[in-house]
């Protein structure tokens, strides 16, 4: 099939390559000229396990190419995927700008039919507007079908998501649209679920609106686990184990941060205020995520007091570990955090120093050569993302090298006893019943 994906950001990037490299001719648009160049010459803007590979084997292979034209993209494509931002406005909506952009630039290079596909993550009745922006500028009045066909895969292991899909979701009224999705689709093996266009895009918010309910519940548990003396791995453990209800995203934390969950249940929320059906249950799962960070701060405060002048480590930067990106990172907000009070920050991330320096997130923290660099007369060590090289470190040499050997946990990364068995005074989350 030949298809075009407008906008070469995350979700543009990886479906683009992912589809080059089950056999399609694929053509990325992207506004920005230098990231094109960049792309073309093989050079990929975002840290993504797998992706520089795949998109190095198909360039290569005529499969995959960049450009700047829309038209260029429309004109050689069946299929048109729109994969343009979504970003969140001050009231938790979401900024539609681009997406109406896009409608409007495709319709006017519109020659023939085209099945546009709304790839990005919209509010529900998204794909209606676009139908009707696509028809009011079309001048030559062609055919064509927009279909709303939801993303679910998650930074970190997005090419293996792409590649392995638990579900594909097409959402289209017409049947001429759909055969040619299916087809995008045959390569890949997996489940297709067809719906129409207003049930496709809710699912899409619904799904991750789920999800970030679950880490919010198992939040709300490890607050109770710390004034009742238990400890909510077990908990977790426990309830996770029931199919019905299953152990993943109940990971208890810092929260959920990330370009997806935030804006995500806001955007949830917005729409079903527009709709007059207030889901109220959401506002709860905020409140509670913000409330993470608040009471793993006053841990910090009550066990070393004043925080000023004190010196810190903190491991992490980036929103969640195999990814360098640090927007929405709880993180950034516990250094900063902990910056405003007065405390000498010294961190240490393996991908995340570059983006968070270059976007200046945590300015006045020191970004430290290595994690045991990073820990060198520290008063406290606060891990705030949960990568795998956290756990290897050699910690009869962190011991050594920090001022007090105190550890926050602020991803339940560590097992207690063993850093309690190495001298460390140990801090979890929902954890104080450990023994
Ligand atoms: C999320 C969804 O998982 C994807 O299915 C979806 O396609 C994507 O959003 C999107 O809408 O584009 P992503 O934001 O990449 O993917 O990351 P997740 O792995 O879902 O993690 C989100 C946040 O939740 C992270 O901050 C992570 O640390 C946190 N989390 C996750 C927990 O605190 N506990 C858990 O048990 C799991």
């Amino acid at each position: 099939m030949e298809i075009a994906i407008i906008g070469s950001g995350y979700v543009g990037l990886v479906t683009g390559a992912c589809f080059a490299d089950v056999g399609h001719s694929v053509v990325c648009v992207d506004n920005d000229q230098k990231k094109v160049d960049g792309l073309q010459s093989g050079h990929i803007p975002i840290y993504e396990p797998g992706l520089e590979e795949v998109v190095y084997r198909n360039v290569s292979a005529h499969r995959l190419r960049f450009t700047n034209s829309t038209a260029d993209g429309v004109d050689h494509s069946q299929i048109v995927f729109i994969a343009v931002p979504t970003p969140p406005q001050p009231d938790g909506s979401v900024d539609l700008t681009y997406i109406e952009k896009v409608a409007r630039e495709i319709a006017e290079v519109l020659k023939e039919y085209r099945v546009i596909v709304d790839k990005s993550t919209v509010p529900v009745k998204t794909g209606e507007k676009v139908a009707e922006t696509i028809r009011r500028y079309n001048k030559a009045r062609v055919e064509f079908d927009v279909v709303s066909n939801p993303e679910f895969l998650r930074e970190g292991c997005a090419v293996a998501d792409l590649m392995n899909p638990d579900r594909i979701v097409i959402g289209s009224n017409s049947d001429r649209a759909l055969a040619l999705m299916k087809k995008v689709y045959e390569p890949f093996m997996a489940p297709i679920m067809v719906t129409d266009i207003n049930s496709a895009e809710l699912i899409k918010h619904a799904a991750n609106s789920f999800l970030a309910l679950k880490i919010s519940y198992i939040n709300a548990i490890s607050a109770i686990c710390e004034a009742s003396d238990a400890d909510v791995e077990r908990v977790a453990d426990g309830i996770g184990a029931d199919k019905r209800i299953g152990r993943s995203f109940l990971n208890a934390g810092l929260g959920y941060g990330g370009s997806c969950f935030p804006k995500d249940v806001a955007a949830f929320i917005a729409i079903s205020e527009q709709l007059r059906v207030p889901f109220t249950l959401l506002q709860e799962v905020e409140r509670i995520n913000g409330a993470q960070l608040e009471r793993f701060l006053k841990k910090i405060r009550d066990t070393l007091w004043v925080l000023k002048d004190k010196r810190i480590a903190v491991w992490g930067l980036t929103f969640k570990p195999d990814t360098d990106d640090v927007r929405n990172s709880v993180a950034i907000s516990l250094i900063n955090n902990l910056l405003q009070e007065g405390a000498v920050v010294q961190v240490y991330d393996p991908k995340g120093m570059e983006k968070s320096a270059e976007l200046k997130m945590c300015v006045g923290a020191t970004l430290a050569k290595s994690a045991i660099a990073a820990t060198e007369n520290a008063e406290a060590l606060v891990l705030a993302t949960e990568w795998d090289e956290f756990k290897n470190v050699d910690f009869v040499q962190v011991r050594k090298s920090m001022h007090t050997p105190i550890i926050f946990d602020g991803r339940n990364l560590f097992d207690p006893s063993t850093m309690t068995e190495l001298g460390f005074r140990y801090f979890g989350i929902g954890r104080s019943g450990v023994r």
